[in-house]
């Protein structure tokens, strides 16, 4: 995976998948890797705000031996104060990998179009791959192995869900989603997800009702109702997920050992209730402890000089 970027979880291999994945379980359980990135930079290119993925990024580089600098739209103005293309031949000269967090999708494709080092995707209004590696990395953690666990997402089908679709699609993991009329995954995704469910030993099935989705999951997912860049429909989509929280009951209907998942930030009371973030199958700080490692193992197989 030496030089490559990583835009789309849909992008990389089942092998690559796998490769993700044990690197990041062996960089967790055994360290290791200081030297991996010695030398190297990041520039980590962010045009909306962040924790997880900032600071996890930033870490693991520390961690790899290598060191990040974080650059805000306010301080680069990407496609204002200068072309996409520009910033990003310019940030090819200087640093070894960029993570960008842009608000399209769009843009992202514009800096590896342009780059001459890997650019990661720290989130676009597509994809949130970073995430998926995350969520699958603590999936498998969980339930020693990935393939024929059932994940169920209630929520807006959009980057998270959409990238976390196309991890389980790729690894085995049988997908249930449910929607309100409007809000689930874009036709395309849809279909691919399907097609790599399907070559891959796995189902993907959408319902109507979170209670159809849930019932006898291993792992029940959620995400906000308006993502950053939504906030203009968020008295709409309020009302149009009304009945999509996942409360005690609905995750009642899940297999006993199931646990609950969620990107964060949360809305506690909304997408969420307080009992079921904060209960005993909850595993986001797992979760969120998960995309450093995820990330490691990401930067070291793009990134570094050594063999991994
Ligand atoms: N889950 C996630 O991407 O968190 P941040 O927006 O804080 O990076």
């Amino acid at each position: 995976m030496r030089g490559r970027d990583l835009l789309s979880i849909a992008e990389l291999s089942p092998d690559e998948m796998g490769l993700i994945l044990r690197t990041a379980l062996s960089l967790k359980r055994d360290g290791g890797g200081e030297d991996l990135l010695r030398g190297k930079t990041l520039a980590l290119l962010f045009e909306k705000p962040s924790l997880r993925t900032r600071v996890s990024f930033d870490v693991a580089m520390a961690e790899l031996g290598g060191h990040a600098i974080y650059l805000s739209q306010g301080e680069v103005g990407l496609g204002q104060r200068e072309s996409v293309a520009d910033v990003s031949r310019v940030l090819s000269r200087y640093v070894d990998v960029i993570a960008a967090r842009t608000y399209s999708h769009e843009t992202l494709l514009g800096l590896a179009r342009h780059a001459d080092v890997p650019v990661i995707n720290a989130l676009s209004d597509e994809e949130h791959p970073c995430q998926a590696m995350a969520d699958l990395l603590t999936v498998l953690e969980r339930f020693g192995a990935l393939r024929g666990v059932r994940l169920a997402f209630i929520g807006d089908g959009f980057n998270v869900a959409a990238s976390l679709a196309e991890g389980c699609a790729l690894t085995g993991v049988n997908f249930a989603m449910a929607s309100p009329d409007g809000y689930s995954l874009p036709e395309p995704t849809q279909r691919l997800i399907s097609e790599l469910a399907t070559a891959n030993g796995g189902t993907v099935e959408f319902f109507e009702t979170p209670a159809e989705a849930v019932r006898g999951a291993d792992v029940v997912y959620t995400d906000v109702w308006a993502s950053m860049g939504q906030e203009d429909s968020y008295a709409a989509r309020k009302e149009a997920f009304a009945g999509f929280a996942v409360t005690g009951e609905l995750m009642s209907l899940a297999k006993p050992g199931a646990i609950f998942m969620h990107d964060l930030p949360a809305h506690r009371g909304e997408e969420v209730m307080e009992d079921v973030i904060e209960g005993p199958q909850s595993v986001v700080f797992d979760q969120a402890e998960n995309r450093l490692h995820a990330q490691k193992a990401i930067l070291a197989l793009t990134t570094s000089d050594h063999e991994l």
